[in-house]
């Protein structure tokens, strides 16, 4: 994926499906040589701490300029989702059956519209952070207020229940979103995912994944705390491990399906390298009701 602010390699980098050759899914990570090893220990810096409530103060503005300076041109169709949603679509109970999803942090809406244009019989619910994104998801010609519901929302604060049904949502995605939240607000993100979602519905998860290249490219100056860090635009990323996902999931309720990484290189053509990229794809999915007691 292109990094936003500036740090990353080239837009569209995550989509391709793990099944891809030169694309490894694992349950182990990323094994660090001696010299990044050293490097990433050296950082110890953290940014100061009246930043820091800045850059929590400001997250939708800065978010929100960031759409403004690209508007719809950085994320690729995301296809990934596509072919994971393909699985799901297949578990409806009757044919005819309408699936509800929610896109949690939809951006502009690179993995809602494929998946509109594929199933016909799909109603869509897309939040995101910034007014500007979900502006740009009202104005795609395949929006339509018969199968998308597209609002502006604070994932961390506002009640996703003012907007979606409660136990409403058959499939919740969440792809490189819960990275931009700050660590101590991530189980509330998702437990408020979690009220909209239907007991057995599931969450398709995709980010980044501990020690990505993005991740060892910030410079000293960038660290926010452990595998937190802003990018020049003041947007955050952190870095995840297999492991604090699923506590963080399981924190809030949601049990683990499959957690994995996927280990790719891609070639930097700016650079003319070629990089080794980390994502964790992940599925959790609520309890029923016998699962639960
Ligand atoms: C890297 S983009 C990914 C967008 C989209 N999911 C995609 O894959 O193209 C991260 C998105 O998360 C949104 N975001 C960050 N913090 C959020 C929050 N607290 N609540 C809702 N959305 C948030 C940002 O506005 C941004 O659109």
């Amino acid at each position: 994926m292109a990094e936003p602010g500036g740090s990353g390699a080239g837009a569209g980098e995550e989509e391709t499906p793990a099944s891809v050759p030169g694309q490894t899914q694992s349950s182990s990570g990323r094994v660090l040589t001696p010299e990044e090893r050293d490097r990433l220990g050296c950082d110890r810096v953290l940014v100061s701490e009246f930043r820091q409530m800045k850059l929590e103060k400001e997250a939708q503005k800065n978010w929100d300029l960031f759409y403004k300076r690209n508007s719809t041109n950085f994320f690729k169709d995301r296809h990934w989702t596509t072919r994971e949603f393909e699985e799901l679509r297949a578990c409806r109970e009757f044919e005819s059956q309408r699936l509800v999803l929610l896109e949690a942090g939809c951006g502009v809406g690179n993995c809602i519209f494929p998946l509109l244009e594929e199933d016909l019989n799909l109603f869509v619910y897309a939040c995101d952070f910034s007014p500007r994104a979900v502006e740009f998801v009202k104005q795609n010609p395949l929006y339509c207020p018969e199968r998308c519901c597209a609002f502006q929302c604070d994932l961390t604060k506002d009640d996703l229940r003012e907007k979606v049904p409660e136990g409403g949502v058959d499939v919740v995605t969440l792809i490189f979103v819960l990275s931009a939240i700050h660590p101590d607000k991530m189980t509330l993100a998702l437990q408020n995912i979690s009220r909209v979602l239907k007991p057995g519905g599931v969450v398709l998860f995709r980010d980044y994944g501990l020690y990505d290249h993005t991740m060892l490219r910030f410079k000293a100056g960038s660290k926010l705390g452990d595998n937190f860090y802003v990018r020049q635009d003041g947007t955050r990323s952190y870095f995840f491990s297999r492991e604090l996902l699923a506590e963080l999931f399981e924190g809030a309720g949601l049990h683990l399906a499959a957690n994995d990484y996927v280990l790719r290189e891609t070639v930097n053509k700016k650079e003319g390298l070629c990089v080794p990229r980390v994502f964790v794809q992940s599925k959790f999915t609520k309890p029923d009701r016998s699962q639960s007691s």
